[in-house]
């Protein structure tokens, strides 16, 4: 069943009925002011960092689901309604949410009335705007009441969820024509306050929840609608919220715009009054001001399209396939975004307060934008690196308003270090930039123990080179990239968590074949690297380190059909055939064979083939086989989840692309496209109703072929899976890739395709590729042409000379 469609000339997508098997979501803001907005107008805002800076309060997991968030009720004679359906539920007469990039429009229609609200945040602003277009198509002239309504948060989200007895007490507002302006806390420690305007006059307000509400009422009845009138309350503490009651009349036919605005300031200590306890307004006022007219807005909005038109323009696929192209064109391209402005801190599924910005995570979403925006990859690639140890280990997490490494979570975790070889290689290949490895880059923030950044890199190397195991291959420290492998930690303590429990330090065997291949592939890329610089010592240093890698792998690391996954703390097998359950895991045969380890004795053919036998299925590659049905001490949290969940063997898709890749490089171009396809959301919507999350971005976990029900997907938004599946479809199935020296053009695809195009914008100029498949190949270029001039290799120069380029590729 589908609850809407896609609108690929708008990027939208388009819901069409309420009910959605789970909040489908979208994100508003791409700098420092963001909103999570689902398509009921459910969800918050924050600035920066949805931990420290919210501005509105959102109830996580509630009953009834997706509770809170930017409400305008109507109130038409006696019927109360929403435009979202949601808070009212009054049935509507239509309904439609578009969800567009950056930006979400909120339709419904009740009795002869239709009301839009629009919501976005403009480029450079910290404020949410809002406009609430209301049309009258009766022939009846419309006394209609209308009711704003958001829920301010103290802030620190996590202190407004627990601390009471505090709480209650504290909640400061102030009221100014048609301004309610939020100053908890402000007079203190804070020099920020929050606001939210509309630009008319009101006939009342309200700014406490309790006299808003009624105390026992959801937010489906609030006593002030059902009365009809506001009631001026000015909030003392309890729950500061901010409501406008607005009373319009429409004419038959005639349409009135409203806007609203939810914006941020901040103020120096030296501006921050007016007079005694009368907050500064000036910079609310100026920001309103820009956005006081319905013109004024819709050429923000337009603004907001241009740069969007921009950003996806650079990497475009004309294939014949619709459900591909708006997946590589629009969605998942957007969604590389949004891991990039959020990590995994805020979605419906992280809530904000939990996770800062990742190590390895931010380092592997770079890939899916850095073609978009290589000056803010770069500030990020600085920032990450900031957090790095001088012995090349690192913090976990770094929180992104202070940008240092948090230690809550500590670090550990081995495979960490190699991600920012990737991060920076990507960034230098996509944007030509070497001067980024000359910038003096601090230790943990210590500017006086700085050194280059490619000194992070050379000790990010040799983190796994100096933490090497019993059989030379790399120990696994606290868990490499599967965060539930917790080999050394032991934990049976229902007071601890598997996410900060201090290894067991002393006499720990635990290895890991992924970081291996982790370490061949990103080691070789290094190497790569030093000969460009022309360091060829290090280069050959390196590259002994790699060839030793490889020999490790072959011999301690290959179990007959596939590679094993690593020895446990014991220095005992896991995935391999000895064992009873987790006989053979995903990550190690990805990366091995992305790797290419022992591809010329056909290891990675037999692996890739055994992946296929024992993992794969109809909703996507699992992570292991069989999955765990016990407790295993020895092996932490994976062993926690049951069968079919999360890192215990459901489809974790983050790692299905690293096969897809491997089946790539092996020239296996239908299987990867398979592969591509069964995670891929485009191709799932028909099955919205068991797939639960949006149609439109990937979820981080489809439940595995042992769980109660297969197919169901959770934890979508904010996962690696995004930009890996982007770098799996565009680089290595498309085989579109930026190299330091030109564009290698290399595809693996299905050979039932016979051509694809593919536009690409690299280096200061615009490559229009096509590519043609006459003998249903998968893989191998025959020929290629620049200009209508042959050339003798698929690599392809720079120009650099703003103009366009035909280059004509010929399979075969
Ligand atoms: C989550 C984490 C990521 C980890 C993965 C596998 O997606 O964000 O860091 O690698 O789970 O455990
Ligand atoms: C849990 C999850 C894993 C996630 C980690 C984040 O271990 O299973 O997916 O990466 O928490 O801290």
């Amino acid at each position: 069943m589908n609850f809407g469609h896609f609108d690929d000339q708008h990027r939208e997508y388009v819901i069409t009925n309420p009910r959605t098997p789970w909040p489908w979501i979208n994100y508003l803001g791409n700098e420092d002011f963001f909103s999570l907005i689902s398509n009921t107008a459910g969800g918050y805002t924050f600035y920066k960092d949805a931990k420290f800076r919210r501005l509105t309060r959102y109830r996580y997991n509630n009953v009834p689901m997706d509770s809170g968030g930017k409400y305008f009720y109507i109130k038409d004679a006696d019927t109360s309604w929403s435009p979202g359906w949601k808070p009212c539920k009054t049935e509507l007469d239509s309904y439609e949410c578009r969800h567009g990039m950056n930006y979400t429009s909120i339709k419904g229609e009740k009795n002869g009335v239709t009301a839009s609200a629009l919501y976005f945040v403009p480029l450079k602003t910290w404020a949410e705007v809002q406009k609430l277009t209301l049309t009258n198509h009766s022939k009846a002239v419309k006394k209609l009441k209308v009711f704003s309504f958001i829920e301010w948060c103290l802030w620190n989200a996590a202190a407004d969820m627990e601390n009471f007895q505090r709480n209650f007490s504290t909640g400061e507002v102030e009221i100014e024509d048609s301004v309610i302006y939020h100053k908890t806390e402000y007079k203190e420690r804070r020099d920020h306050y929050a606001y939210y305007s509309v630009n008319v006059p009101v006939q009342g307000y309200d700014t406490d929840r309790e006299s808003f509400f009624g105390l026992y009422n959801g937010f489906d009845e609030p006593q002030v609608v059902a009365e009809g009138k506001s009631r001026n309350t000015e909030a003392h503490g309890w729950s500061p919220i901010a409501s406008h009651y607005i009373e319009v009349e429409l004419q038959p036919g005639e349409i009135k715009d409203f806007i609203f605005i939810l914006g941020y300031v901040e103020n120096k200590e030296d501006e921050k009054w007016e007079s005694k306890n009368i907050i500064n307004k000036k910079k609310a006022k100026e920001t309103i001001a820009r956005f006081n007219t319905a013109a004024k807005v819709d050429a923000a909005l337009a603004d907001l399209r241009r740069y969007w038109d921009n950003l996806l323009s650079i990497y475009t696929v004309d294939s014949g396939d619709e459900k591909l192209d708006r997946m590589v064109n629009i969605w998942n391209q957007y969604q590389c975004m949004i891991t990039f402005c959020f990590s995994r801190s805020a979605s419906f599924f992280e809530s904000g307060i939990g996770r800062g910005m990742g190590f390895r995570d931010s380092n592997q979403d770079l890939i899916g934008f850095v073609h978009q925006i290589p000056e803010r990859a770069r500030e990020r690639i600085i920032d990450i690196a900031s957090t790095q140890f001088q012995d090349g280990g690192c913090y976990h997490q770094y929180q992104p308003l202070t940008k240092r490494g948090n230690n809550d979570i500590g670090g550990g975790f081995n495979d960490d270090p190699l991600w920012l070889i990737l991060g920076t290689i990507s960034y230098i290949k996509e944007s030509g930039d070497f001067s980024i490895l000359g910038e003096m880059v601090p230790f943990d923030n210590d500017m006086s123990v700085a050194r280059t950044l490619f000194d992070h890199l050379s000790v990010s190397f040799d983190h796994v080179v100096n933490n090497l195991g019993p059989h030379g291959l790399p120990l696994i420290g606290r868990a490499d990239w599967n965060d539930c492998l917790n080999l050394n930690c032991f934990s049976n303590d229902p007071n601890e968590s598997f996410q900060t429990t201090e290894n067991k330090s002393e006499g720990s065997k635990a290895e890991s074949l992924m970081i291996a291949g982790l370490f061949v592939v990103y080691g070789r890329d290094y190497v790569t690297l030093c000969k460009k610089l022309g360091k060829h010592e290090e280069a050959a240093r390196a590259q002994s380190h790699v060839d030793t890698m490889i020999d490790a792998v072959k011999k301690h690391g290959w179990d007959g059909e596939w590679f094993i996954r690593a020895y446990d703390y014991y220095g005992r097998k896991i995935g391999s055939k000895e064992n009873e359950e987790g006989k053979i895991f995903i990550e190690s045969n990805g990366w091995c064979t992305m790797a290419g380890i022992g591809k010329e004795e056909g290891l990675c053919t037999k692996a890739l083939d055994s992946v296929k036998e024992r993992l794969d299925t109809r909703y996507g590659i699992v992570l292991n086989n069989p999955a765990f049905t016990k407790y295993y001490i020895e092996y932490g949290e994976i062993s926690s989840y049951p069968p079919g969940y999360k890192e215990n063997a459901a489809v974790f898709c983050h790692n299905n692309p690293w096969i897809m890749i491997g089946e790539t490089v092996a020239g296996n171009g239908n299987r990867a496209w398979e592969y591509y396809k069964k995670i891929c959301p485009s191709y799932l919507e028909d099955i919205s109703e068991l797939h639960k999350t949006e149609p439109y971005v990937y979820g981080q976990m489809v439940a595995g072929k042992d769980a109660f029900k297969p197919g169901e997907a959770k934890n979508s938004w904010l996962t690696g899976t995004a930009s890996w599946n982007f770098y799996a479809i565009t680089q290595f199935i498309l085989g579109i890739q930026p190299d330091y020296d030109g564009l290698i053009i290399d595809p693996c695809i299905p050979d039932s395709w016979s051509a694809f195009k593919v536009t690409r914008k690299f280096r200061g100029a615009t490559y229009k590729i096509e590519i043609q498949n006459p003998e249903h190949k998968s893989k191998g270029v025959r020929s290629v042409s620049v200009d209508g001039k042959p050339q003798d290799t698929n690599l392809i120069p720079i120009f650099g000379d703003g103009k366009e380029h035909n280059v004509t590729v010929l399979l075969g």
